[in-house]
């Protein structure tokens, strides 16, 4: 078994866990069934930018992609359309985090940019990550040799940063877990909080 590919499958299980947490919060802000939980989208916003921007796509640029396009010549144009999404991305989670600040600072006044980004940012990363699984990872299984792979699964399996602290991967884990226990359920495993009653559109409003 490739260890690569497991860890590169599991990382993109991870996110897309994350993601669509974070739309079904955002959903149910819109629909005002749930209170804006700010900690919990910075939280978000911290793992999408430490984790995928500084971590997961660097190592996809330089072992997977690189040893693939020097493999297989013929898969250079998707390599490149995958690399320009890496830098788009974090253009993305730029706009993202922007809006995150406008909506905490603005209030409800801004809750549609910011909702607008997050629809943007996971349409892009899911479409992304399948690109990756359906078209990269087939061709790097066929392509790629083992002295490739070792390569490869080193990097990938590395624990770096071994003098202070946690390694990136325990931090993610770490963050990861604390998303899953502060999101609302059914979501994740917190607490719901809903917005007072008066407070919904259509529900028991004051005259
Ligand atoms: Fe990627
Ligand atoms: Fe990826």
């Amino acid at each position: 078994m490739v260890q690569a590919i497991a860890i590169i499958q599991n990382e993109h299980r991870g996110l897309a866990a994350v993601l669509s947490c974070l739309s079904s919060v955002v959903r149910d802000i819109e629909d005002r069934s749930l209170e804006p939980d700010f900690e919990l989208f910075h939280a978000i916003v911290d793992y999408i930018e430490s984790f995928l921007d500084r971590f997961h796509h660097p190592k996809e640029d330089d072992f997977l992609f690189d040893r693939l396009r020097r493999r297989h010549p013929e898969a250079a144009d998707l390599l490149e359309e995958l690399e320009d999404e890496h830098r788009c991305g974090e253009v993305l989670t730029g706009e993202l985090k922007a809006a995150l600040e406008a909506y905490e600072n603005e209030g409800e006044a801004a809750f549609q940019p910011f909702r607008e980004a997050v629809e943007t940012y996971h349409a892009f990363e899911r479409s992304h990550m399948g690109k990756e699984e359906r078209d990269v990872l087939p061709l790097a299984r066929r392509y790629l040799a083992a002295e490739d792979w070792r390569e490869i699964d080193e990097a990938f399996t590395a624990n770096d940063d071994p003098l202070f602290g946690d390694s990136p991967t325990d931090r993610y884990r770490k963050l990861f877990s604390a998303i899953a226990s502060r999101a609302p359920a059914p979501y994740g495993l917190g607490q719901r909080r809903t917005r007072e009653p008066d407070a919904r559109r259509g529900t028991l409003g004051r005259a």
